[in-house]
């Protein structure tokens, strides 16, 4: 059971700098690619419980890894596929973490066969991998789905392949990226995800002796080679750690300075927080924030595969928006039940409506404290943002959900002033 969670006493004024972590959405890929090279040091790995998910499973098939600190205090994980391979992931390892679905297209383009449970429903709403399965199928992969599980296996030999998906899926993307780089033939992904986390794969399996190109219109070209060396790959700084703290910052006023983050892959949250008042001033990589006016609502927002909104932004910038003055609609468009968060603000005083993929936020003068749940990883981060800006004390329970996504969350954010403490 998890009885883990922080009481926030709000309403101090943030001040200071904050170093922004590697990218956990970059690093899971990245982690199942390396069980296909030779061996890997990644840089700015966050430490997360997520990616401790993903280093059991690594390890459960045949991998070796090691945490060190670099000399700027940064975490490397290094993996090393060792032996024997296993191509099973049981169903308690695969329960840890719904995103581990990333492992399939490397253990199947390693061993050539494949068993894992399916991934269930999880706190956003249903999950499918049908795009993920039906891409597999056309590189050569037979799959049946029996009792909950997926038993994949390679008659032949992994091949290229022409998919197109309907929808760009992040997983979806990544998956046939891994497992194209060892099949024979080019293969074209048309209208592929182009997050950011897309191109890092990329970048790393690129790094590993791989041949990947990202076309300006959504395509991409896997051309298969025979094997994968090893590589040294730094992570990119992850862009929903950062908004999470700008937004903290506009919900607890003050001014503080983001360091390590690449604000380009921001370009559509930055204009909605100014737009919201807070003052931002933006280097190579670097942002300054400045929140002392108050808040005022933006009319909508709208999510959308990058480089639109951030699904994963949402939250925070809701628990933001909460105190803002006038209204701001949020439509989502990417998951189907992603708004639980919302009933958790509104038991700290906020004016959520929310239907369907539809949020009306009307912004109150105050939020008052409240014992709250964390719903999933980013509807906690709000839970927290919003209660940075409460007076009085705020008890965020099941904060396991945050804790899978935010490395020191509590610890960076009393450095910067604020107060909160792990329980
Ligand atoms: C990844 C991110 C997650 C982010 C999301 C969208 C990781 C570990 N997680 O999730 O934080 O919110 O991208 O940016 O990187 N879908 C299908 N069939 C499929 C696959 C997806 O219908 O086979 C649907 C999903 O149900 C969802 C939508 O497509 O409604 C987006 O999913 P997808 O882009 O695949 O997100 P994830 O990779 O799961």
């Amino acid at each position: 059971m998890d009885t883990a969670r922080y009481i926030v006493d709000g309403r101090h004024r943030l001040n200071g700098e904050v170093w922004v972590h590697g990218a956990k959405n970059a690093a899971l890929p990245i982690l199942a690619a390396s069980l296909l090279c030779d061996g890997c040091e990644i840089q700015n790995c966050p430490d997360l419980s997520d990616i401790h998910a993903a280093e059991n499973i690594l390890q459960h098939l045949g991998c070796k890894t090691l945490w060190e600190t670099d000399t700027n205090g940064q975490k490397v994980l290094s993996v090393k596929p060792v032996g024997p391979f296993a191509w099973d992931i049981p169903d308690k390892l695969m329960r840890e973490m719904r995103s581990s679905i990333v492992f399939l297209g490397a253990i199947i383009a390693r061993c050539k066969k494949a068993k894992l449970s399916y991934p269930g429903g999880c706190e956003l709403g249903p999950r499918p991998i049908d795009l993920h399965l039906s891409s597999l199928r056309k590189l050569g992969v037979e799959i049946k789905e029996d009792l909950g599980y997926l038993e994949c296996s390679v008659p032949d030999k992994l091949h290229a392949a022409e998919i197109t998906l309907p929808f760009p899926s992040v997983g979806a993307t990544e998956n046939i990226m891994i497992a194209a780089v060892l099949a024979e033939g080019e293969t074209v992904i048309r209208n592929a995800a182009r997050e950011p986390e897309i191109s890092d794969l990329a970048g790393f399996l690129n790094a590993c002796g791989a041949k990947i190109r990202i076309l300006s219109d959504g395509t991409i070209a896997i051309c298969g080679v025979e094997k994968l060396h090893g590589c040294c790959y730094r992570v990119i700084p992850d862009r929903i750690v950062a908004v999470t703290y700008l937004c903290c910052c506009a919900a607890a006023k003050g001014e503080i300075l983001l360091r390590g983050v690449c604000p380009e892959h921001l370009s559509a949250v930055l204009p909605v927080l100014e737009e919201m008042g807070c003052s931002l001033t933006v280097d190579k990589d670097k942002i300054a924030v400045l929140c002392d006016k108050p808040l005022k609502a933006v009319s909508s927002i709208s999510t959308m595969p990058y480089p639109g909104f951030p699904t994963d932004a949402l939250a925070p910038v809701m628990a933001a928006a909460c105190t803002a003055k006038g209204s701001t609609i949020f439509i989502e468009n990417i998951f189907q039940d992603r708004f639980k968060h919302a009933w958790e603000l509104c038991r700290m005083g906020a004016d959520i409506k929310a239907e369907g993929r539809v949020a009306v936020v009307r912004g109150v003068e105050r939020l008052h404290s409240a014992r709250v749940r964390c719903t999933d990883l980013r509807g906690g981060a709000a839970l927290v943002t919003a209660a940075l800006g409460v007076e009085g004390k705020t008890v965020i329970e099941e904060i396991r959900h945050v804790l899978r996504g935010y490395e020191h969350l509590d610890q960076t954010l009393n450095e910067l002033g604020a107060c909160i403490r792990q329980e």
